[in-house]
């Protein structure tokens, strides 16, 4: 029962059985027609004019940044986003793009957050604010998803100002599933949006990055600049397509069971969660007298793999190859280790169940 990621899941045998047969061709000639097919697929779902098949949603977000910006810009995106935190400084490595942070612990940035940090008068002294980003759902704030409403607002000011607003949304179909909104209605006034396969949609391999047809045409160039352009890349996107297909819809019961994990941790003594605060797969839980890395190794030994982002903090994810079963299974064992005294540290409280501070750890 592995609860560190949705990026554990396995290919079903359909996409295993997809990609063995899948039609390929040179996909950097543009030959690959499962990859157009994809390409295309995932355009018309979010409502873009163009998209682009990458190996990974680190690639994704960096190919947006790189064809949103020029070196000396600056991109604003709030302190815990995946392309501040997780990406090796790309922004700044690969394209000179300085990034401004703001603080907003439950992952929904304020148009204040942007107002304020908007640099692109004619003052020499100035970068020229090039790119807002937004995560959607917001991985470290506890996969809190960001409102159709804000993500609009966010995007009209920025066009005021003549900025571009990117949307990481490695998680945008559960932010669907979550929300009510589909995920087009989500980005629709977004000029880009990615989205990784490769997490609760089952892919093994790959994400995708939409937009206008130019802006794609860009972000093609900073994928290959980047060593992302694959030759018979079908063989991945067979199986992609299938978890565009069929990933989205299934997510809601993961959401589902996310809640009962939740709804369990609250009841346990040692474990300090509002269950009212889950919104997507993500469970975020404080320790309170337990202590993290000594609970990961006590449900390690009972076949739970979790994950502890603190000394005080644990984060369980829920995702398509964990069923009723194997969650009833992992509370039981939570239930044992609440109950086990030689687990308790007699320390102070666990600091609640949503992070966005200090997180030291690999997020996924
Ligand atoms: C919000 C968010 N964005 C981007 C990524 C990057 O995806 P990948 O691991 O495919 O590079 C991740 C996952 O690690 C993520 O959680």
């Amino acid at each position: 029962m592995d609860f560190r990621s949705d990026t554990v899941t396995r290919p079903s045998p359909e996409m295993r059985r997809a990609m063995a047969e899948a039609v390929v061709g040179d996909d950097v000639l543009g030959d690959d027609p499962t990859v157009k097919e994809l390409e295309a697929a995932f355009a018309e779902r979010v409502g873009k004019e163009a998209a682009m098949f990458v190996p990974s949603g680190t690639m994704a977000n960096v190919c947006a940044i790189l064809a949103h910006c020029r070196p000396g810009d600056e991109a604003v995106m709030e302190e815990g986003t995946h392309s501040f935190r997780y990406e090796g400084g790309a922004a700044a490595r690969l394209g000179g793009i300085q990034v401004w942070t703001f603080v907003r612990k439950n992952g929904v940035p304020e148009i204040e957050d942007f107002r304020t940090r908007v640099r692109n008068g004619r003052d020499p002294h100035q970068p020229r604010t090039a790119l807002f980003i937004v995560e959607n759902t917001h991985n470290l704030a506890g996969g809190r998803v960001v409102p159709k409403e804000r993500v609009d607002a966010i995007a009209e000011f920025a066009h005021e100002r003549g900025i571009k607003l990117h949307v990481d949304g490695a998680r945008l179909f559960n932010a669907e599933a979550a929300s009510g909104r589909t995920a087009a209605e989500l980005v629709e006034k977004a000029d880009s949006v990615m989205c990784c396969l490769s997490k609760g949609l089952g892919a093994p391999v790959g994400s995708l990055l939409a937009g206008e047809g130019d802006f794609i045409q860009e972000a093609r160039r900073a994928r290959k600049a980047l060593g992302g352009g694959m030759r018979q890349s079908g063989i991945l996107a067979a199986a992609g397509l299938i978890a565009l297909r069929e990933g989205p819809a299934a997510l809601a019961a993961d959401h589902t069971r996310a809640k009962k994990l939740a709804e369990t941790l609250a009841g346990l003594s040692g474990f300090v969660i509002d269950p009212a605060e889950v919104e997507t797969n993500m469970v975020y839980v404080g320790l309170d007298g337990l202590s993290g890395p000594a609970v990961v190794e006590a449900c390690g030994a009972r076949g739970l793999l979790v994950l502890a982002v603190r000394e005080d903090l644990l984060r369980f994810v829920l995702h398509r190859d964990i069923d009723d079963e194997g969650l009833e299974r992992a509370c039981e064992i939570l239930r044992e280790i609440a109950a086990d005294p030689s687990l308790k540290t007699g320390t102070d409280a666990g600091r609640g169940a949503s992070t966005n501070d200090d997180a030291t750890w690999e997020p996924s």
